[in-house]
């Protein structure tokens, strides 16, 4: 072994799991990240003068869910994010400082970070990642991992056909034996966001007003269906990519408590017999929603209904059963016995039973299926950033990190060691 090897495991290593919804950071070892923060940061722009007597364009970022809450007249709403991966690293670095300093309270220099990233993340952008962290962030140690081959390991598998249906997108990754099978990946662009784009579409059709939370000052209690009584919060009109950042967020929290992914396809007489559920708006306005609450979630499972989505996308079931296929006869059984669901759109209720009786009717009776999914929302949620909580915390792992001398030493080579 080296001399270069990182020994240091007196503290804790901070796990990142970065996403287009969140950032999720915490402490190895521990069940949950400390902290969760949107990965979307508010972004204007104000001038100042320069030394030379010119002026200065100064870019500001409002970070976290109560800074990008402020109304500003020339704030836009900028995710970091791209297809999966990071895009903006001005963006990505000051997030990262708010992060230590203002969330985790730590100094980077004292933790090795482990950091996720999507399975078809490009070695530019690894490389990058790492230059970052060791040259700007000073970090003492470094890792890099899939977060499908984590949120396997969270699920206690190293081997596992991994669905994670996130905020922008749902992949079927094979894992086997703890590394991604890079040409088994088969991913469509249906996630939380286009489950949001949908309720946002049906409010539209019945003029339901959505107005976020932040901008109502009170509101009347009136009756089902009646016309909102509210006043509006004084305070900086906002622009169209703010407004439609916090409406995103009302529309999540409607997803989240009143829809629900059908047992069997969707049947309009059975869906017309779902109860009910209550739903009220931040402006008071309220009203029961029913067979809708079956009906958006459909497009995950079956999109040939819906309007705008080409043939090509696939539903959950046949993202898993193409991905199987393109893995080696040998792996499929067990890729089929260890169906790991994760991602925070995977917590929609009903989602996991609706897979397995997707799955059940095309894979050959000969296979045994199982559909492994965590029991509370927040494991599905976290499933990556719980296994790299594990991983860092065991033994045999601690000879893994890349160290800061080795770094020195060989550069971006040393990346050859994260699968
Ligand atoms: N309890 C819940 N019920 C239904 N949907 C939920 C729930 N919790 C989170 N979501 C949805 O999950 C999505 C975010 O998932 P997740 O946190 O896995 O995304 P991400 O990893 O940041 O994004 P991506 O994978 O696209 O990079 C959002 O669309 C959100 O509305
Ligand atoms: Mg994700």
């Amino acid at each position: 072994m080296s001399g270069g090897v990182y020994g240091g495991d007196e503290v804790g290593a901070i796990i990142f799991d970065v996403g287009h919804q969140s950032l999720r950071v915490g402490y190895g070892g521990e069940d949950t990240p400390k902290a969760e923060i949107p990965t979307t940061l508010g972004v204007w722009e104000d001038t100042v003068e320069a030394l030379d007597s010119g002026q200065n364009v100064k870019k500001h970022y409002n970070i976290d869910v109560t800074a990008i809450q402020v109304r500003k007249k020339d704030m836009e709403m900028v995710s970091l994010m791209k297809d999966g991966m990071i895009e903006d690293w001005e963006m990505f670095e000051r997030l990262t400082e708010y992060t230590y300093k203002q969330r985790l309270h730590a100094l980077p220099e004292h933790h090795p970070i482990l950091m996720t990233e999507c399975p078809w993340n490009t070695r530019l952008k690894r490389e990058k990642l790492l230059e970052l962290m060791f040259e700007k962030f000073n970090v003492p140690a470094m890792y890099i991992c899939k977060n499908a081959v984590l949120a396997a390991y969270a699920n206690g598998r190293s081997t596992a056909m991994v669905v994670d249906s996130g905020a922008t997108h749902t992949s079927a990754v094979p894992v086997h034996d703890g590394y991604v099978i890079t040409q088994g990946i088969v991913k469509s662009p249906l996630g939380g966001d286009f489950i949001t784009m949908q309720c946002r579409q049906f409010f539209e059709e019945k003029e339901i007003e959505l107005t976020p939370a932040c901008l109502v000052a009170s509101k009347d209690v009136v009756r089902e269906r009646d016309p909102p009584r509210w006043t509006k919060r004084a305070g900086a009109q906002p622009t169209s990519s703010w407004m439609s950042y916090m409406v995103r967020e009302l529309l999540q929290d409607f997803q989240m408590n009143c829809l629900q992914v059908s047992d069997s396809p969707y049947d309009e007489d059975v869906a017309n017999t779902l109860p009910m559920k209550h739903y009220e708006f931040p402006t008071g306005y309220n009203d029961d929603f029913g067979s809708v609450r079956l009906m958006i979630p459909e497009a995950l499972f079956d999109p040939s209904n819906v309007k705008g989505v080409g043939a090509s996308i696939l539903g959950v079931g046949p993202l898993v059963t193409t991905s199987v296929g393109m893995c080696d006869m040998d792996i499929r059984p067990s890729l089929y016995g260890s169906v790991v669901v994760t991602g925070g759109n995977s917590c929609l209720q009903g989602f996991s039973e609706r897979l397995n009786r997707d799955l059940a009717s095309k894979t050959p009776p000969s296979m045994r299926l199982k559909i492994i999914s965590a029991n509370s929302s927040s494991e599905r949620r976290y499933g990556a950033w719980i296994g790299g909580s594990i991983l860092s915390s065991l033994g045999s792992f601690q000879q893994m990190w890349l160290s800061r001398q080795e770094y020195e030493e060989s550069g971006k080579l040393i990346l050859e060691r994260c699968a």
